[in-house]
């Protein structure tokens, strides 16, 4: 069956590509607070990479640096051949609370990179609607953010990522506010969509299990300023399905990535215990 040859393809066997994404020796404070330091990874230009870490450890800031909407004090981003020091044409983001604006329409806010990049009016034209259907709004291009679900809202916000077809997308918990089912049909959703356009992409939660399914590696912050403690090759068949959640190996490394993120929270209670 062709579907289960494409399932048995283990990640490591995935083209990553080169390199998209190369951080060296990132590090970023506010004022006297260091967020995070001696931060090092790259993303292939075909790789989901996530990055897990406790809320406050610096997720956020290290995507909006990436971004370049933040300027770094220490190290250096590189995506693809440029140095990052501003925004750069090709990165997208999806943010936590959606970032839509409330006075524009779906097509409107889809629309909005390809005309902030200069597009001609016939290729929004033609782009958009692609898009809007690509993430399931089709029959919504008039609707407004507030007449939408948290969930339509969202598909909404990786439209308006994905129409400036870039090659480095930066999603920042982007299912953080949807029910719980909502976010298990956009994961999948998510997935289907970047099998058939791969890019570049740095995935951000505070979900361990969500990163495993997502991730072809997990990057595991922590610490006050907070560094990489870990980075684990999640080595699950691709593309990723319902099923994934139910194989042995899933689980076994869900535990790894808890263990990781949680050993000092789970010491620092045992001392408190005794
Ligand atoms: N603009 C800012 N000015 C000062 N401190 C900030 C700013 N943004 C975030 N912080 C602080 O930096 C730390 C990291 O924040 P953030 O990147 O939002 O973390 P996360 O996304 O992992 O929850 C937190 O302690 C937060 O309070
Ligand atoms: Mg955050």
């Amino acid at each position: 069956m062709a579907t289960s040859a494409v399932r048995s393809a283990p990640a490591s066997q995935v083209a990553k590509g080169e390199p998209r994404i190369r951080v060296r020796g990132l590090g970023k404070r506010y004022g006297t607070l260091e967020v995070f330091r001696n931060i090092d990874f790259d993303v292939g230009e075909r790789e989901i990479v996530a990055i897990v870490g406790p809320s406050g450890c610096g997720k956020t800031t290290l995507l909006r640096c990436i971004d370049g909407l933040l300027p770094h004090d220490a190290g250096e981003i590189r995506v693809g051949d440029e140095r990052v020091t501003e925004p750069i044409a090709g990165v997208a983001m999806v943010f936590q609370h959606f970032g839509l604006f409330p006075w524009k329409t779906v097509f409107e806010n889809v629309a909005y990179g390809l005309r902030m990049a200069g597009a001609p009016k016939s290729e929004i034209e033609r782009r958009v609607p692609e898009f809007i259907k690509l993430v399931g709004l089709s029959g919504f291009e008039s609707a407004f953010p507030y007449q939408m679900s948290g969930g339509m809202q969202q598909r909404c916000g990786l439209a308006r990522a994905l129409a400036v077809e870039p090659n480095v997308l930066l999603m920042d918990e982007p299912f953080a506010a949807v029910d719980a089912q909502t976010r298990e049909i956009l994961q999948f959703e998510l997935l289907h969509i970047w099998e058939q356009r791969p890019t570049a992409m740095i995935f951000v939660t505070h979900s361990i299990e969500e990163a495993v399914l997502l991730g072809h590696r997990v990057i595991v912050l922590k610490g006050r300023p907070s560094s990489i403690h870990e980075t684990i090759t999640i080595d699950l068949p691709n593309p990723r399905t319902r099923d994934t959640l139910r194989e042995p190996r899933f689980a076994e490394l869900r535990e790894q990535v808890w263990g990781t993120l949680m050993r000092e929270a789970r010491e620092a209670e045992f001392h408190l215990e005794r």
